[in-house]
């Protein structure tokens, strides 16, 4: 495991929420960094909490694009973004004291998860409002 280099293959060619998700791959190699170093635990309370709201604020703003330009995959979506929110909910809820075993188990959570989802689902959306002249949306 390794940092996560920032690829062209992650574009979704909206640049808005390209720039969202370059934050959040930041985040990951903030914990990457940190469970490396035998300090998950230190920064596994405020990683939660961060993302607790960017996957507020950051779906929120997909799915009001995606509501906006009427994509049919829209339902659909949200159910993975739905997922992503149950799954932080339940770190959130689990003894964070102690939990090095628990940053290295979200830490290889959200980089699955992102990575998968990036690049497979908010492609979809990519070449959607793409073809509809979004790319410059916001
Ligand atoms: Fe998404």
């Amino acid at each position: 495991m390794a940092v996560i280099g920032w690829k062209s293959i992650y574009e979704t060619g909206i640049v808005a929420l390209d720039n969202e998700h370059r934050a959040l791959v930041e985040e990951i190699n903030r914990l990457y960094e940190a469970v490396r170093d035998k300090r998950g635990e230190a920064v596994l309370v405020d990683i939660l909490t961060m993302l607790e709201k960017y996957t507020v604020d950051h779906f929120q703003h997909e799915e009001k694009l995606m509501a906006e330009y009427q994509f049919s995959g829209l339902a659909e979506h949200q159910k993975h973004h739905r997922e992503l929110i149950d799954k932080i909910a339940e770190f959130k809820n689990e003894n964070t004291a102690g939990a090095e075993g628990l940053a290295r188990e979200l830490l290889a959570f959200l980089r699955g998860w992102l990575l998968g989802h990036i690049l497979k689902v908010d492609k979809e959306y990519g070449v959607f409002l793409e073809s509809r002249g979004g790319r410059f949306i916001e």
